[in-house]
């Protein structure tokens, strides 16, 4: 491929925010619009929860009336649900569901052989953004998988709907660069909004921190195609 035509694109969205940095973000909405990246899509994955667990807070480390934390270094992270035109979009669900520490999840099949579940650790958290679009995470890194980089699942529910179904991934994780869903985001400028830099939290005994805004189109996404009988795959989601 030629590499002059391929980074025009990006070079033009660059071009695109230092002239909103530049002007202070006045700029007509159908510039600003198109300056914003919409939160690429990536697959579900087989282990959203079939079965989702009593507490279902946004704190995934510690499960209610739960005697011991979840084992695992310690990461949060938040930030904003947006529209295309930058606007907070208040009292949407948002979903994480991630793999413990053991690379295992809370589903029925969810635990690859040999290894065990960490049944201090929830799995499955979910928060309602705020009325400035915000919503936080407190969870922990995710464990590895055979196949698979360090990620975190996420959906986006707005009034009853899914509209957003991604992933998050950790700057810096060696095993990013051939991961075939986090590649599969052709787009470079796509592929590095749902890759995050999660940086020590200071005062909180050496915690990663990240901010990541989520950004939504306007109509919900169109359903996964159903799984090919067999490939244990869950159930079609009601
Ligand atoms: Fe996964």
């Amino acid at each position: 491929m030629n590499n002059r035509a391929f980074h025009i694109p990006l070079n033009r969205r660059l071009l695109l925010r230092s002239l909103l940095l530049a002007t202070g973000g006045v700029i007509t909405s159908g510039v600003y619009a198109e300056a914003l990246t919409l939160t690429p899509r990536q697959t579900e994955g087989p282990y959203y929860p079939d079965h989702l667990p009593l507490d279902q807070d946004n704190d995934l480390t510690m499960i209610l009336g739960g005697q011991a934390p979840a084992g695992g270094v310690v990461t949060s992270f938040g930030g904003r649900l947006l529209d295309a035109d930058g606007k907070p979009l208040s009292g949407s669900l948002i979903e994480l569901w991630q793999a413990d520490q053991n690379g295992c999840y809370i589903h029925s099949r969810g635990a690859p052989q040999g290894r065990e579940r960490d049944p201090a650790f929830q799995g499955y958290g979910k928060i309602t953004t705020n009325e400035k679009g915000e919503y936080r995470f407190r969870t922990i890194k995710p464990g590895l998988y055979t196949g698979r980089t360090r990620h975190f699942h996420i959906a986006v529910v707005k009034e009853g709907k899914r509209m957003l179904t991604t992933q998050l991934y950790l700057a810096g994780e060696p095993q990013n660069e051939k991961d075939g869903i986090l590649r599969s985001i052709r787009d470079e400028m796509k592929r590095l909004s749902v890759i995050r830099e999660f940086k020590p939290a200071s005062g909180e005994g050496g915690d990663l921190t990240a901010t990541w805004d989520i950004v939504i189109g306007r109509t919900p996404e169109d359903p996964e195609p159903p799984r090919r009988k067999g490939t244990g795959g869950p159930p079609p989601r009601p």
